[in-house]
């Protein structure tokens, strides 16, 4: 028997929903889908600016620790130590949630919509934007790692693990070290190489969503915009995927 909240498609088996029954969304597509562009480029200016700060490590162990130690003492006296690194981290803590969440709410209302149906026959770029659900879940894992190996860090770097001191004022930060002693892992230097890959994929289909989303148009600005996100994709999985396999073959030491 046909529930009583739906009728049957008179041209085929679908059930179409009764008008006027629908259930009030808490917050509309129209809010999420900027909310993710916005919160989208923080994170993505963030992954390009902290590329150009792993670019130090070829410059050596000194180069590495100075721009660790500067991160820390920013701003400093006008705001207190890791005062800016603290409002950095905020932001992004922020940015993840707001992302993560409207991503998933999108994802499960476009599920609730298609129903029964299934797209068939998408083009690969389509493919692209099909697999921001699966991508984005895999650069969350390596996030967390990513934390607990070299910021949290004694939960899985090495023993040789030494946190960023302070002695008269001066912070000694021993982030090549640890860089140096997590990415020696081979399993390690795989995953984060992998990884970085993956977020290429990632952040190339979502800057250029987010084109479309500030309503890009005309096809000079649109290839231009695509350029973009492909360089800033390539750029980001190109030099930090290298990092670990030159620290794994001892280029980096
Ligand atoms: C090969 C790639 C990467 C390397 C070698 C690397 C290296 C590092 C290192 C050494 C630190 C600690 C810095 C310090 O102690 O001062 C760090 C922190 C961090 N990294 Fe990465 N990173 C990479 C990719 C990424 C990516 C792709 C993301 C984001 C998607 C990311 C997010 C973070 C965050 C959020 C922190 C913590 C900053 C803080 O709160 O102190 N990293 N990274």
């Amino acid at each position: 028997m046909t529930p009583a909240t739906a009728r049957r498609d008179p041209l085929g088996d679908a059930p179409v929903p009764r008008p006027g029954r629908r259930r009030a969304r808490w917050v509309s597509n129209a809010v999420l889908k900027p909310v993710m562009a916005v919160t989208g480029s923080i994170m993505g200016a963030f992954v390009l600016v902290h590329m150009v700060g792993n670019l130090k490590a070829f410059q050596g162990a000194e180069a590495y620790n100075s721009y660790a130690a500067w991160l820390r003492d920013v701003g400093y006296p006008l705001v207190p130590h890791d005062g800016v690194l603290w409002a950095l981290r905020a932001v992004l803590g922020v940015c993840l949630l707001l992302h993560v969440t409207a991503g998933l709410t999108l994802r499960l209302r476009g599920r609730r919509a298609r129903g029964a149906f299934r797209r068939r026959g998408l083009r690969p770029a389509a493919l692209g934007a099909g697999s921001m659900t699966v991508t984005g879940g895999l650069v969350l894992v390596f996030v967390v790692v990513h934390l607990l190996d070299l910021t949290i860090g004694r939960l899985v770097c090495p023993a040789s693990f030494q946190e960023a001191a302070r002695s008269s004022g001066q912070v000694t930060a021993h982030a090549y070290e640890n860089l140096l002693a997590s990415l020696s892992r081979p399993g390690m230097a795989v995953f984060y190489t992998l990884i970085m890959l993956t977020l290429g994929l990632h952040l190339a289909q979502g800057l250029w969503s987010v084109a479309h989303d500030l309503g890009a148009t005309g096809h000079r600005l649109r290839t231009l915009l695509a350029v973009v996100a492909v360089a800033a994709a390539l750029a980001v999985a190109v030099a930090n995927g290298a990092l670990p396999v030159l620290v794994l073959t001892g280029v980096i030491s």
